[in-house]
């Protein structure tokens, strides 16, 4: 493996933890964001985290000082991507926005660097002839919030070639993650599918006036003993994401039972996405 600089695309709410994971891990990061906003709080999120870990005693002034060295930002994808042996996208989830992305990407990077996508539900067959290096393109799925979650799925396409495949679990775990290979691409891969199933029941349960929010999530957390109930999972993955990938699911399918439930219409349409906006399924204080 010979992988020491990351690009990280979208500074979002997977991004901006994934290059401060990458940073602590010991490589050297530009994250890129077309909005210099975002950019700024990503700038501001990783002082405050290594700020926490210094006073708690977990890491040395001089580490704090090697990481944030490591960490760069930019608005400039050129900047950001010129020198990076693997990139990660985390971009806003649209597909025509990835293509452009990985067209850019592909023109600006070395030829060696291996263009991954973050995306959860995007297969990389969908963007790899976008690049002239299919064999280097894969998804690469982190999971929410980065810094804490261990798993990071990696999705070999048909068009991704065994070397790209070992290389990048190879820097997963050197990315402190534990990896699960996924030998073909499947909607939604392992971990959401699973999710999936449990949160359209939940949504279900709660449209019918079966139980409450509380007691849904109550069960699941209780008596299958998960550390979330589906509702406050989806509250912190983000209602907008949730209705943006049914919706794009059933423009594909156009099957009704792969639509958005009412209990996530109601809510996006209000503008209700959840932690990020202050209110959900359940309310957040700012
Ligand atoms: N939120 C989750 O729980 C989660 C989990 C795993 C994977 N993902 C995937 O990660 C990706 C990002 O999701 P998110 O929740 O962080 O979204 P987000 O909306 O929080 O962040 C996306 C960011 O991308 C930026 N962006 C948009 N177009 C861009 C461009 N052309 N160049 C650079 N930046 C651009 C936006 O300004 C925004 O800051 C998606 O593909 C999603 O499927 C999300």
């Amino acid at each position: 493996m010979d992988i020491q600089t990351i690009c990280v695309v979208g500074a979002g709410n997977m991004g901006h933890q994934i290059a401060l994971q990458a940073a602590i891990s010991g490589f050297t990061v530009y994250c890129t964001d077309i909005n210099e906003a975002t950019l700024q709080k990503a700038k501001d999120f990783a002082a405050k985290r290594l700020g926490g870990r210094l006073e708690k005693g977990k890491m040395s002034a001089e580490e704090v000082d090697v990481i944030k060295g490591r960490l760069n930002f930019t608005v400039s994808l050129e900047t950001a991507a010129k020198d990076a042996d693997l990139v990660i996208e985390a971009a806003i989830e649209i597909l025509d926005i990835k293509r452009k992305l990985f067209a850019d990407l592909d023109k600006i990077c070395p030829p060696h660097a291996i263009l991954a996508t973050n995306s959860s539900y995007i297969v990389s067959s969908k963007i790899a002839d976008a690049t002239s290096r299919p064999d280097k393109v894969l998804n690469m799925h982190w999971f929410n919030p980065a810094l804490v979650m261990k798993l990071v799925e990696v999705v070999k396409g048909p068009h991704t070639s065994e070397e790209t495949v070992e290389t990048v679990l190879e820097v997963t775990r050197a990315l402190g993650k534990v990896p699960t290979r996924v030998n073909k691409e499947i909607y939604g891969f392992v971990a959401n599918r699973v999710f999936s199933a449990i949160t359209k029941e939940g949504c279900y349960l709660l449209d019918q006036g079966i139980a409450s929010i509380e007691d849904i999530d109550n069960a699941v957390r209780n008596g299958l003993g998960h550390p979330m109930g589906p509702l406050e999972l989806l509250d912190l993955t983000g209602i907008d994401l949730e209705y943006n990938v049914l919706m794009e699911r059933f423009k594909d399918t156009g099957d009704a039972k792969d639509k958005p439930s009412p209990a996530i219409v109601e809510r996006y349409a209000l503008g209700k996405y959840g932690r990020k906006t202050g209110s959900g399924f359940y309310e957040y204080k700012k």
